[in-house]
Formats: structure tokens, C-alpha cells, sequence
């Protein structure tokens, strides 16, 4: 009987992916479990668009990837989206030995997916130094994803996470400079407004290029788009909001008018608007009640922006928006912008474009409180060094 089922759940998968293949669209199931739910998605492969990379991209790339913090609720869902892109060949699953999974089960977990990755978990102590005892974690890779550090509670700012998450940013950073300087470090952990100017400082510090340090801001854009798309009644998938200037309250600045969807919202709608994608990560952390903020969005936000690096890694420019040393905007050394990834990681920044009278007004305010934010991380880098 169960022999049946499954030869039907067999022949049922073949006729399914024969079907697939011919639409050459495909849509591919995940069951994602992380934290105390479980979910299902299924995410389509329709981004190919050039600003959106596509979730399972064509077998190209042989790409060793690691994500930092990959027992947490970030680091879990991110690691299997990353385990099912054709792009990566070898997954390290990083994490404390005190974290709430032990990193090896997470990699046992995955190891049985039907992708050909091969990943492997390695756990710290609290006593020992990343830079000691990350060697076979880290060495070789090309992409690095940093979801370690601490999550905000109601009423916290990410600024309030700022003196603690630096210190584990800069310990991972630390490792990566010594065992694999050419990855793209890509730094989910908040606040990214000051955590990355403090850590491409450190690495400019140690004679290494501030490039490849790239703060992950795709989930404002992800937001974004699906708010838009709701109003407009359009797929997210045919919406693209470009979401500049950093990741913290009204540094966070959604380009409405440069989306064809989103510029025929009445500009009386706009302020609230973009109100709403500045605290929708506020919105989650409140909605979870001091059991952490977003986890499922990051992830298949970080994801977006690791699959891009690796499209271009790969050969294909993907360009998403980032928060990257930049010098698009005179007096910033850091903003977000479209970034198109390439063989070597950043390899263009682009300029912000054309601006509606609101959104030239709302670009000022933006800049006065990324400023101090950026300067909180380069006196962090000034009174720190990479060993
Ligand atoms: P979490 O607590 O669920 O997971 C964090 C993981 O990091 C844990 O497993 C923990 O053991 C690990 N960790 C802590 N210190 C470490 C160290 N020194 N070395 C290695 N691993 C360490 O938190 P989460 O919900 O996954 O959030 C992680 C971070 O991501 C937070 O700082 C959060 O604010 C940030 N975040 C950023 C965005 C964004 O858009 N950039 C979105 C959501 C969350
Ligand atoms: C988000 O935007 O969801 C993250 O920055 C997490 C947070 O603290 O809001």
C-alpha cells in the first residue's frame, strides 16, 4: 500500500516535472520549517528579470557558500534556500555550541535534500576565536552570509543592538579576512546602517577591499514591492520598487516613482505609504511579541541578494539594491543603491535616478540620520582592528 502511494507520488513527480519543463517556468515546492511553526512555500522562478535573480537559477556556478548564525531563525530558513540553489556546491552552516540547534543537525537535516550540495556544520565555543577555528568553515568561500547577532524586542531600535552585534560582526569579519578575503561578506546583522561602515572600515584597515563588504537592505524592497503590488493588483513579481539610503526607520526610502506600478498610486497616498514599508519591520517584531523580528522575509530576502551574488559570481550580472561603500551621494561613503554583482562581487554602483518633489524632500531627512548612524560605525572602526 505504501509502496503504491509512493510509486504514485513518483510517476505524479515525473509527469510534473516533465510539465515543468516544457513551461521552462517551473515551480518548485519547499517545505520550510524554522522556530516553533512550519510552513509551506512555493516559490516560482519567474524573477529573471535583470534587476530580480531567479530562485533556482541554472547549474552554473560550483560556489561554496557559509552562513553565520545558520541555527537561528534566520540562519536556518536562508540555509535552505541557499542549499537549493544550483549555484552552490558546498553549504557551511556556522553557529555557536550554544545555539538552540546544534549547527552539525542542521546540517544533517539539509544534507538530505535532493541537491547536490554537500553541507557541513561547525560550532564555536564561547571561549574560542572565530580566527582560530573557523579555517575549514570558511576557507575557500565565496559568499558569506551573516545573520548572527542579536534580534530587536518592542520598544528596542536597531541602533540599540548596535554595541553588541558590531562585536560579533567584527568576529565573524575577523575570520573572513583571514580565511577566504576575496568573499562577498554579506551583513544581514542590525543595525547594517553603522555594522557595515565599521566593518569595510576594518577591512580597509587591514588592506583589504571595502567592496566586498555588502549590507543586506533587499527585505525593504521585497516589502515594498508586495505592498504595491496589493494596492495595484498585480503580481510582486511585476513590481519593482528600488529602496535607497540605509536600513532604519526614514533612512529606509522607497523610489515609488521609478516602479511603473507603483507611479500611478495618487501621490495623497505616498507619505503612508512609504510610512508603511519604514516600519514593517517593527510591525513584525511587534506582531511577535518579544520572540524575535523577521525571519521568514529575511530569508528569502537574503537569499535574493545571495543568489544574486552568485549569478554574477557565475557570469551573469544580477543587480539588486545594497548598502555598499559608495560615491553616489557626495558626504556618504555608505548608502543604498542598485548594485550590480558581477565576477568579483560589486562591480557597479548605480546612481539614484530621477526623484518626485516627496521623495527629494524625504532623501534629506534620510540623509540626516543615516549620517550619524554612518559615523557611529566608522569611530567603532577607528577604535577597533582585525587581528
Ligand atoms: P536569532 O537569535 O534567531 O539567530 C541569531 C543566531 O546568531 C543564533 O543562532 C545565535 O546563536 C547566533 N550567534 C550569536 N552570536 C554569535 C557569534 N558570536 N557567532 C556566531 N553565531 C552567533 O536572530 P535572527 O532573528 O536570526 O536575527 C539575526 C540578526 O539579523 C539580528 O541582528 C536582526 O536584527 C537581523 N535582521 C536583519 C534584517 C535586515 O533586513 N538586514 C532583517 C531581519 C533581521
Ligand atoms: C527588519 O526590517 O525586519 C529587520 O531590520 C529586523 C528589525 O529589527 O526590524
Amino acid at each position: 500500500m505504501y509502496r503504491r502511494a509512493f510509486r504514485g507520488f513518483q510517476q505524479a513527480r515525473a509527469v510534473a516535472t516533465r510539465v515543468t519543463q516544457e513551461r521552462r517556468a517551473p515551480l518548485a515546492p519547499l517545505a520550510l520549517v524554522a522556530g516553533a511553526g512550519a510552513s509551506a512555500l512555493w516559490l516560482s522562478q519567474e524573477r529573471q528579470k535583470a534587476s530580480h535573480c531567479g530562485f533556482f537559477s541554472p547549474s552554473k556556478g560550483n560556489f561554496k557558500v557559509c552562513v553565520c548564525g545558520g541555527s537561528g531563525g534566520i540562519g536556518q530558513p536562508l540555509s535552505l534556500l541557499m542549499a537549493l540553489d544550483d549555484n552552490v556546491g558546498e553549504l557551511s552552516v556556522y553557529d555557536l555550541n550554544i545555539a538552540m540547534v546544534p549547527p552539525a543537525g542542521v546540517a544533517a537535516d539539509l544534507g538530505h535534500l535532493e541537491s547536490k550540495v554537500q553541507v557541513r556544520g561547525y560550532a564555536k565555543g564561547l571561549e574560542e576565536k572565530a580566527v582560530d577555528a573557523l579555517g575549514d568553515c570558511l576557507q575557500g568561500c565565496d559568499l558569506v552570509l551573516v545573520p548572527a547577532g542579536m534580534p530587536r524586542k518592542p520598544g528596542q531600535t536597531r541602533d540599540d543592538l548596535f554595541k553588541i552585534n558590531a562585536n560579533i560582526a567584527k568576529e565573524v569579519v575577523e575570520a573572513c579576512a583571514k580565511y577566504c578575503p576575496n568573499a562577498v561578506v554579506a551583513l544581514i546583522v542590525n543595525p547594517v546602517n553603522s555594522v557595515v561602515p565599521a566593518m569595510a572600515e576594518l577591512y580597509k584597515k587591514k588592506g583589504l577591499d571595502p567592496k566586498k563588504i555588502v549590507g543586506v537592505t533587499t527585505l525593504d524592497g521585497v516589502r515594498a514591492n508586495k505592498f504595491v503590488a496589493e494596492i495595484a493588483k498585480e503580481h510582486p513579481n511585476n513590481v519593482n520598487v528600488p529602496v535607497i539610503g540605509g536600513h532604519a526607520g526614514v533612512t529606509i526610502l522607497p523610489l515609488f516613482s521609478q516602479d511603473k506600478h507603483a507611479a500611478k498610486i495618487p501621490q495623497a497616498e505616498i507619505p503612508a505609504l512609504d510610512k508603511h514599508v519604514q516600519d514593517a519591520g517593527t510591525d513584525v517584531v511587534n506582531a511577535k511579541n518579544g520572540k524575535g523580528s523577521a525571519t521568514l522575509s529575511m530569508a528569502y530576502a537574503g537569499a535574493r541578494l545571495g543568489k544574486a551574488v552568485l549569478a554574477g559570481l557565475a557570469g551573469t550580472p544580477t543587480t539588486e539594491c545594497a548598502y555598499v561603500a559608495s560615491d553616489v551621494e557626495k558626504d556618504f561613503p555608505y548608502f543604498t543603491s542598485k548594485v550590480t554583482f558581477g565576477k568579483t562581487g560589486v562591480e557597479k554602483v548605480h546612481g539614484i535616478g530621477s526623484l518626485s518633489p516627496y521623495e527629494a524632500k524625504r532623501l534629506e531627512e534620510a540623509k540626516a540620520a543615516l549620517k550619524k548612524e554612518i559615523q557611529s560605525g566608522l569611530d567603532y572602526a577607528a577604535a577597533n582592528s582585525l587581528a
